[in-house]
């Protein structure tokens, strides 16, 4: 089987991405990451692209009059290097449906609160402020709903009595860095398949998310 091509989407400080640089540089992950594209110059992930020689691209949203025409100058970037799945690691601007449905059932994101609880910002401070006694992080495909799509795995964090959301996103960053890795893994293996809103594991229907946690995955 060819490898996989991967395209990564970043806005920030790309310790996600790093992780799949990581899992791709260490055989886990049979695949090339063919380009990381960020909507913002100074975002940290670039110089962690650059030093694992992955090409990058800079489109600035601020340079594009609506999303539509942002989405399809990032869709002429991506389209050429055919990608098997395009991957958002902290990119933080809303797809428009052209972007979404351009790439659907090949679109991941992950997003830092058990799904479909805290969709948007600020999930930790929510976690912390409504005394949730456990929070964690959702990997899953893109639908038209923002943070939403059906969801793979979610890694599970206990939230802390002493926890501020700085203590508690971190721990929840470090499970992040396990489970996007995982998920890219099985789609490239083509284990994981999502079609026609049926998402497969093995050939069977994965009907609630595989569920990280202690360092054990169950279903
Ligand atoms: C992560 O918390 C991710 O869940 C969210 O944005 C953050 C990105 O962090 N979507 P990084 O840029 O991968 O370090």
């Amino acid at each position: 089987m060819a490898k996989a091509s991967l395209v990564v989407l970043i806005s920030g400080g790309g310790s996600n991405l790093q992780a799949v640089i990581d899992a791709v540089e260490n055989g886990e992950i049979d695949a090339d990451i063919k380009a990381v594209i960020s909507n913002n110059a100074t975002a940290y992930g670039l110089e962690r692209a650059a030093r694992a020689n992955i090409d990058t691209y800079i489109i600035d949203h601020k340079h594009y009059p609506d999303r539509e025409s942002f989405d399809r100058a990032m869709i002429q970037i991506i389209d050429p290097l055919k990608p098997d799945l395009v991957i958002l690691a902290g990119f933080m601007r809303i797809l428009s449906d052209v972007f979404i449905d351009h790439y659907l059932h090949r679109l991941v994101n992950i997003h830092p609160s058990l799904l479909p609880k805290y969709k948007g910002l600020n999930t930790h401070q929510q976690a912390i402020d409504n005394h949730d006694s456990k929070h964690g992080a959702s990997v899953h495909y893109v639908s038209h709903e923002l943070d939403s799509g059906p969801i793979v795995i979610q890694a599970e964090v206990s939230v802390l009595e002493a926890d501020t959301a700085a203590t508690l996103a971190a721990r929840v960053l470090k499970q992040e860095h396990v489970i996007y890795p995982m998920v890219i893994k099985m789609h490239t293996d083509g284990r994981l398949t999502y079609n026609k809103d049926q998402l497969n594991l093995d050939g069977q229907p994965l009907t609630h998310p595989l569920i990280w946690k202690d360092g054990q995955l169950t279903y």
